[in-house]
């Protein structure tokens, strides 16, 4: 390894940035030289900046800027951007996150020019290859050097798929990190008062291209939705990919407030007041249970069984979340084992740096990288 080398984090999402701040912080602890690639995947002040400002993100070294467009224009946008910087920069390490389309571009451009990486949050499994993210998530793990797993079922998906356990480190999960370090700062009386809610209110946010890209899913889920909140005052902050989907759907309605996407303070404020939560996204799963606050999935399938077995998530149909948001209400927050998932608890990012600031001195963590077969 050379003098002072590299690390570059590719970020392009809102999840990403979550993801990553912890690891950043860490590694910037222990003197790595690194610097943060923002694809520009997400764009908008409310879905980029202010996660830059909510959780101490460093300036970029580069914004690619590349915006949005269909799976195969966007990926080829960011390989073309990724395969640039990257040779530009000469990191000695590139380190991603989580499944979305500038993590898999990131990954494939890197094993293309032979540059090493490293995967946060490798190992999550749906099952079902018709998620854009799915695809994503296998492509990433079969390509990385280096993997960090953020639950242990993890560890099994990844030795089916051949990749050997001398690459998978299980850390825990960054994402908590985040959520711990935000947690003094989490004060929802100010934003309910802001968006004008009542003192007992639910939080949803729909995303998932299965819930809000057709016309028909969009009708089904409103009108649950719409259900709800003639049981509880409803807000949602809506993502730009739903929006005038869900808003043609008849997202609307007098206990029914549709806001623009909050930032993450103010998010989380929100969803740690809350009586319930209903979302689509994979993050919040995570977050509810770790604020102990009912979740309900609206998605046929999930990719963190443990926000299940060990925390207040339960998956639901459009046509079941209404009785489900009455049993949820009734019982509160239940979580079947009693405990929070193994190291959930905010020492991710370190776990991580202290991987990475050990191969960097040449500690030999990635064998499979260097041609030998699995074990
Ligand atoms: C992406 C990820 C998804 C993740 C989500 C987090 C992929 C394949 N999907 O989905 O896994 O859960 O981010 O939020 O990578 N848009 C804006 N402003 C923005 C960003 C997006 O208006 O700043 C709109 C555009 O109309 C765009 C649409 O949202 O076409 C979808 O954006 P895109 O980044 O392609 O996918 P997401 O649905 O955000
Ligand atoms: N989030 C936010 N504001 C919102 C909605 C979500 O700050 O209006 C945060 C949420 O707390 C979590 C992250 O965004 O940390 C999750 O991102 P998203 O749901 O977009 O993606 P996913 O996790 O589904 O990939």
């Amino acid at each position: 390894m050379r003098e002072n080398p590299l690390v570059l984090h590719v970020l392009g999402a809102r999840p990403n940035f979550v993801k990553a701040a912890p690891v950043v912080r860490a590694l910037g602890e222990l003197g790595v030289r690194q610097g943060i690639i923002h694809t520009g995947q997400h764009y908008d002040a409310l879905m980029s900046d202010v996660f830059f400002a909510d959780l101490g993100l460093p300036e970029p070294v580069a914004n690619l800027g590349v915006g949005s467009g269909t799976h195969a224009k966007q990926t080829a946008a960011l390989l073309v951007g990724l395969e640039e910087v990257v040779q530009e920069q000469e990191p000695d390490l590139v380190v991603v996150y989580g499944d979305v389309n500038s993590t898999l571009a990131a990954i494939l451009v890197c094993a293309k020019l032979g540059v090493k990486t490293a995967h946060v949050e490798a190992g999550l499994r749906s099952f079902d290859r018709g998620m854009p993210e799915e695809v994503n998530r296998v492509v990433t793990d079969a390509l990385a050097d280096v993997l960090f797993a953020t639950s242990p079922e993890a560890l099994s998906y990844l030795a089916s798929e051949g990749v050997p356990a001398s690459k998978v480190h299980l850390v825990g999960n960054p994402m908590i990190d985040s959520l711990y370090a935000a947690l003094p700062s989490l004060d929802p009386a100010p934003v309910v008062e802001r968006l004008g809610l009542p003192e007992r209110y639910a939080v949803a946010t729909l995303h998932r291209p299965a819930n809000v890209d057709t016309v028909e899913a969009a009708k089904e889920l409103v009108d649950a939705v719409l259900d709800v909140s003639r049981q509880i005052p409803l807000v949602v902050p809506v993502h730009p990919r739903g929006k005038a989907r869900l808003a043609a759907a008849g997202l609307d309605g007098p206990s029914v407030k549709v806001v623009d996407p909050l930032g993450y303070v103010d998010f989380l404020s929100l969803v740690r007041g809350a009586a319930l939560v209903i979302t689509d996204s994979g993050g919040v799963q995570e977050e509810t249970t770790v604020l102990g606050v009912p979740c309900l999935t609206v998605r046929p399938n999930t990719e963190r069984p443990i926000t299940i077995t060990h925390g207040t998530n339960r998956l639901v149909t459009p046509a079941l979340l209404p009785a489900a948001a009455e049993k949820a209400l009734a019982d509160g927050a239940s979580t079947p084992a009693g405990e929070l998932p193994v190291l959930w608890d905010g020492q991710a990012g370190p776990r991580v740096a202290k991987v990475i600031s050990a191969w960097l001195k040449g500690d030999n963590l990635a064998p499979a990288s260097q041609g030998k077969r699995p074990e």
